[in-house]
């Protein structure tokens, strides 16, 4: 059975759809072992224990980068989890902890990358006028939404849009696109080749 760190800022969306993924059996021999929020409003902390998973509150306001995330590498090691996933986590993470995990972090995007990397991308997109925006679940490395991208899926941007059904039609893609990535990577049927992830399936 493979090991997922769940760490989160917020809604948590993300996160509940890979664990009703599980549930579901959409990605095999897989299971949630911590999730770690960093803000005790977070309310993807309270979907995780109505679901019975270990849930836990580690603050980051005011404690220096390497020092929190020294406590995550902490907890994740305890829980002995194989790969860490980031869902909306909201700070960058340090070279340390990169390095705790090597090609061990995955990360979703709301805009394909390279374009609309950092914050509201997905406002962003809509703001600069592009007809095609999406998202992106890529490995994690030491700059911004930068890493081996493991999937991407396209969402048209619609004449009638807004910034908000945009994104909410972006989402939908991203809980669909990232079980799967989670499950390509578990397989380990893929190869990595300078920043290209070459599936085997
Ligand atoms: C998601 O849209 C995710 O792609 C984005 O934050 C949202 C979190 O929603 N992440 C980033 O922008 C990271 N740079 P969720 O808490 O409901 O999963």
């Amino acid at each position: 059975m493979k090991r997922l760190g769940i760490i989160i800022s917020g809604r948590g969306s993300n996160f509940e759809a890979i664990a009703r993924n599980i549930r579901a059996g959409n990605i095999p021999d897989a299971e949630i072992a911590i999730v770690i929020a960093n803000r005790e409003s977070a309310a993807g902390l309270e979907i995780a224990r109505e679901l019975g998973l270990k849930a836990i509150c580690l603050p980051s306001k005011g404690i220096d980068r390497e020092a929190y995330d020294a406590q995550l590498i902490g907890e994740l090691n305890d829980h002995q989890v194989d790969l860490v996933c980031l869902a909306g986590y909201m700070r960058l993470l340090s070279p340390p902890f990169i390095r705790a995990f090597p090609m061990r972090i995955l990360n979703i995007h709301p805009s394909l990358l390279p374009a609309f990397p950092g914050l509201d991308a997905q406002h962003q997109a809509f703001e600069y006028g592009v007809k095609v925006t999406g998202c992106t679940v890529h490995f994690v490395d030491e700059h911004l939404d930068h890493g081996p991208i493991v999937l991407q899926a396209p969402v048209d941007v619609l004449p009638t849009d807004t910034a908000e059904t945009l994104s909410s039609r972006i989402l939908a893609e991203e809980h669909r696109i990232y079980s799967e990535a989670i499950r390509i990577v578990l397989s380990g049927r893929f190869r990595v080749e300078d920043r290209r992830v070459i599936l085997e399936d």
